[in-house]
Formats: structure tokens, sequence, C-alpha cells
């Protein structure tokens, strides 16, 4: 993962045209596993080395920002144990990657409702994102408890107290004041969304960020998907035109 490892560039993928922000809906652990006949909790084990796998060649390559989509606010809906097992798993992987994020200059960071994690989940991620505070080769954004409409709704109720307050202006409102009040504040949107496993919809994540984000839906399981597809994804990127609702 050291950002002076030199690695082979694949053809066709211009090094100098990445995305700056990549965001990712990690589908299909559970159907992974049930396909083996395996409790789906090892598709979540299966899920996290993908995890690694993806951090690592993001850092190599130079993504300045890479949000995952860990565990979404619906997902507490799940039986306990696997919600249990996912919690211990997310500790489990900061905990054994701090070292590595120091050592490759990674800042961790978390968005989404962080106080409904477990103390011991909470105390671990505090703990990493101080240690790894300044570091600036990249952003890994766990969204953890995350929810777009939650997050909208968190940032009318801080911008409406502003306004009672006296201390804003509703009429005043932009576009960019709302983005500084969500919980990806100073980050610019995402350029590319990919989700695995198949499935066509958004599933409530970073519903304001991904307004003209370019979206890749592969039917690759989460546990199955790897370095090689994901750098086609990024070449597949770099051929699309991007308008942002302008004419060319
Ligand atoms: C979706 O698969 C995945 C999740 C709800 C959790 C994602 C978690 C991981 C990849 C592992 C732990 C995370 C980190 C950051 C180490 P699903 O269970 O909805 O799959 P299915 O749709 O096939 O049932």
């Amino acid at each position: 993962m050291n950002s002076s490892t030199s690695f082979h560039v694949p053809e066709g993928l211009d090094i100098s045209k990445l995305p700056k922000h990549i965001a990712i809906i990690m589908d299909g652990n559970g159907r992974w596993a049930e396909k083996r006949l395996m409790n789906r909790i090892r598709g979540h084990e299966a899920g996290a080395e993908t995890v690694r796998a993806i951090v690592r060649t993001c850092r190599e390559i130079g993504i300045p920002i890479l949000t995952l989509f860990a565990f979404s606010t619906e997902n507490w809906q799940r039986p306990k144990i696997e919600v249990a097992t996912l919690m211990v798993l997310l500790k489990k992987f900061i905990d054994s990657e701090q070292n590595e994020m120091i050592e490759n200059n990674i800042r961790l960071n978390a968005i989404g409702q962080l106080e409904k994690l477990p103390k011991d989940v909470r105390i671990s991620l505090k703990r990493t994102m101080d240690l790894t505070g300044k570091n600036k080769g990249m952003l890994l954004n766990l969204a953890l408890s995350y929810g777009g409409r939650a997050e909208i709704v968190d940032m009318v109720k801080v911008l409406a107290g502003k306004a009672i307050d006296g201390k804003m202006d509703p009429h005043s409102i932009t576009p960019e004041i709302v983005a500084d009040h969500l919980y990806t504040a100073g980050m610019p949107d995402p350029d590319l969304l990919i989700r695995t496993s198949g499935e066509m919809r958004i599933s409530n994540f970073l519903l304001w960020q991904i307004a003209y984000t370019e979206i890749f839906i592969t039917d690759t399981l989460w546990p199955d998907f790897g370095r090689d597809e994901f750098l086609s994804i990024l070449i597949d990127f770099q051929n699309r035109e991007r308008r942002f609702g302008n004419v060319v």
C-alpha cells in the first residue's frame, strides 16, 4: 500500500485523470455466503478482505477519497447476531488496519449517526481517527449507521436552528451552504459510485452528493470484487463524457 510501491499501470488507465472521490455500495456478502451454503457472516468476513484490497489499490494508484457504505441506518433492523458480528468485524478492521493507515498516510474518517454505534467501536474509531487525523495521502471515509435522508434531516435541523437564532437568513441559503452542513462537509462530491451485486438502486446513500456522479453497477458480489475489476471500472469511467447538465 506504500505510495512508493511501483505498480503496473493497466493499459488504458490514465493515472493523471483519476476520480477524486469514489463511493462504493458494497453489496452481496449475504448472497456470496448463501451460494456456498455458508452462514451470511462468512460473507461479511470475506467482504472485509475485499475492503482491504480496494483500500490498498486506491492508495497505490492515488485516489484522494474513498467512501465505503459499511453499515446503513436500515441495517440495524437485521437479526441481532448479524448486527453484532458486523460490529465486531468493523472494530477488528479498524484496529488491525490502524498501523497500515499510519504507515501509508491514510486518514480515517466516519460519517453517519456514529452515536448509535457500540461504545467499543466508537472508541476504536476515535482512536484511529485521532492517530491518522493529520494524514494527507488519502481519506478513507466509512459510512456507518449512515442514511442519506437522516443526513439531510440533520442538516435541515442545524440550518433551521441557525435561522431561529438569527445567525442565518433563510433566503441566503445556497447549495454550497447545504453541502457545508452535511456529514461530507469539505469533501468534493463523488465522481464515481460503484455498486456491486447488480441491484439498480441507491439505497439511501449520499442522496445529495451524487447529483452528477457517474454510476457503475456490476453483477459481481462484493467478496468476489477485486483489483482488476475495479481498475477496469476506472477505465470505463475515464471514457465517459461528463456534461453536468450542460451541452458539449
Ligand atoms: C451488504 O451485503 C453489505 C453490508 C450490509 C455490510 C458491508 C460490510 C462489509 C463489507 C464488511 C465489514 C466492513 C468493513 C469496513 C471492514 P448484504 O449482506 O446486504 O448482501 P446480500 O444483499 O447478498 O444479502
